[in-house]
């Protein structure tokens, strides 16, 4: 089986057998990244570009070992040492980037919609990696990777998201993602962060993080996107805390088995207690490590890789 599109832009665009067939090629990569040599061919002499015009760490760094661990040529741009500080736009950029003939092109940008339009007008594979507050895909593939391989399933876990849904990518394509793989979602967050769709999502929708995490399976913590609010959305940062942060005592509303899970980068003590972020619930870390094999996965799967 193969994926049905040249690029991945969204998990909104994938089925449920796209949706396995990633991850069980992910799967499949996971035990190269604990060889001593973590090294394949199966890329080799394939170029990627990792264009990333907004700040990352870990989707930009994952996907630069990725690359590299299936032996791919992988360059990395930020907004800052390109030509876009001169005034280049992105189909300018683009298109220079196209006739140099690399064989897929990664993209973070800060505006939604700016990886479909690359998608639209370059020949190349074209992977979101974070558009504005649009999507980001491949953060929900190693969220749904790392919940798959802790509780064997997603059909029918309960799963609270919490936090600034609104402005959250992860949010949207974990809600995507997560309903169409059979989980029952519950987002909670203040008023001010909750889209005013999110009704039409398949959500279950909660004004208290009591309510949302009450016999939860799995807890996703969110970031607050300070970067893309337009105005003060809450009082201050203690007066979240007080009413969204996860701690060591609303934590025990949820299953006593239950996994917390936050995409990073993490503003301690302010959505999640550290003592909850490092303790015996957290995946945090097994999401990063996830990480490296989901885009390991998806190069493979976009460059026809042998
Ligand atoms: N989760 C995530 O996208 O982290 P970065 O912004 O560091 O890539």
């Amino acid at each position: 089986m193969k994926l049905s599109k040249k690029d991945l832009l969204g998990i909104r665009d994938l089925t449920v057998d796209e949706i396995n067939l990633i991850l069980e090629t992910a799967e499949s990569f996971i035990e190269v990244s604990t060889r001593d040599i973590k090294k394949v061919p199966t890329l080799r002499g394939k170029t990627v570009i990792n264009l990333f015009l907004e700040a990352s760490t870990r989707t930009r760094t994952s996907f630069e070992i990725a690359g590299k661990r299936l032996s791919a040529d992988t360059i990395n741009i930020s907004s800052t040492t390109s030509s876009i500080v001169k005034g280049e736009t992105l189909i300018d950029t683009a298109k220079n980037l196209e006739a140099m003939n690399p064989d897929a092109i990664v993209i973070r940008h800060s505006a939604a919609g700016a990886p479909q339009i690359l998608a639209r007008i370059m020949k190349q594979p074209i992977i979101n990696a974070g558009d504005g507050a649009h999507e980001h895909p491949t953060q929900a593939l190693l969220d749904m990777m790392t919940i798959k391989a802790k509780k064997g399933k997603i059909s029918g876990l309960k799963i609270a998201i919490v936090g600034d849904i609104a402005h959250s990518r992860v949010a949207r394509s974990n809600i995507y993602g997560l309903t169409r793989m059979g989980a029952h979602v519950t987002v909670a967050g203040p008023a001010t962060m909750m889209p005013r769709y999110i009704d039409r999502m398949g959500v279950r929708v909660c004004c208290r993080l009591e309510e949302a995490i009450r016999d939860a399976d799995i807890i996703m913590m969110l970031r607050i996107q300070t970067e893309r609010q337009q105005e003060n959305l809450f009082p201050s940062l203690r007066e979240y805390a007080n009413y969204f942060c996860l701690n060591g005592e609303n934590i025990k509303l949820a299953k006593d088995d239950v996994l917390v899970m936050h995409p990073g980068p993490i503003n301690r003590g302010v959505e999640i207690a550290p003592e909850i972020a490092d303790g015996p619930y957290s995946v945090i870390l097994d999401q990063v490590t996830n990480g490296v094999a989901v885009r390991m996965a998806l190069l493979y799967l976009l460059t026809g890789g042998k």
